[in-house]
């Protein structure tokens, strides 16, 4: 009896530290069932976490992990599934010219460069912080895709006037107020069957005037995604 007991604690504690191990790999997102990151039920367990092809994909992804565990305090930057999504829609639409406004310290802007690796593209990026935009610059770097990376610091509602070149995604994720301006400035930019892609939209709450203007102009096509979290509209113009 006094046998049975011990082998029923001894296998009771294996199984407990077997199933903190798996928990520890899960939390440090290797391959494999992951948790979902920025709160809510998530996406599917069934998910798994990226898998690099390629040795440069292995750096950037491990910069991204680095910035994920250890830059994330005060930089707002976007979840990990909705940084996935970015570079998957990217590849997708075989986006040569990706305008983010926000950069903060390059988080999204490394999600999107690693599609746009895969589809010989650029990036165009705003930021008004100095601070952020030099952490940005840094860490472009350490993930070695700077040279497809234009920072433009400053006020993005002035700067993005300067910008000429056709765009293929556009990204708002800077000060939600601005986002109908952005849209106004940057639509016509925007080549037929590219997308207008924007953060929070669920939370904080959007500017409704901003719904409004992606939900109900007929050159527009839009829905929202990972609503269960930050939220993320993905508008098609049309062609
Ligand atoms: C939510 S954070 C961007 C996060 C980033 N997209 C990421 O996921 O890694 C918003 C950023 O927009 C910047 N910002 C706010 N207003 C701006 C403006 N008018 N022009 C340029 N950048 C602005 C802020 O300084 C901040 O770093």
């Amino acid at each position: 009896m006094l046998k049975k007991t011990a082998l029923g604690l001894v296998v009771t504690v294996v199984l407990l530290g077997a199933a903190h191990l798996v928990a520890q790999e899960r939390g440090r997102g290797r391959p494999g069932p992951r948790q979902p990151t920025g709160g809510g039920p998530g996406p599917s367990s069934i998910e798994s976490s990226p898998i690099p092809k390629t040795e440069a994909e292995k750096r950037i992804l491990s910069i991204l992990e680095d910035m994920d565990q250890n830059q994330r305090r005060g930089m707002m930057n976007v979840p990990l599934e909705d940084g996935r999504l970015l570079r998957l829609l990217t590849e997708t639409v075989g986006a040569k010219h990706v305008v983010e406004i926000g950069t903060s310290n390059g988080y999204s802007a490394i999600w999107f460069c690693l599609g746009l690796r895969a589809t010989g593209g650029k990036l165009t990026t705003h930021e008004i912080d100095p601070h952020r935009a030099s952490l940005a610059r840094e860490n472009f770097k350490r993930a070695g895709v700077d040279q497809i990376v234009t920072l433009v610091e400053g006020n993005a509602h002035e700067e993005v006037m300067k910008l000429n070149d056709s765009i293929d995604i556009l990204f708002l994720d800077a000060d939600k107020p601005g986002y109908l301006d952005y849209l106004n400035k940057l639509v016509p930019l925007v080549r037929p069957g590219g997308l207008i892609l924007a953060h929070n939209m669920n939370r904080p709450a959007p500017d409704p005037r901003y719904i409004k203007a992606i939900t109900t102009n007929p050159d527009l096509e839009t829905i929202f995604l990972n609503m269960h979290a930050a939220g993320v509209g993905v508008t098609l113009k049309k062609r």
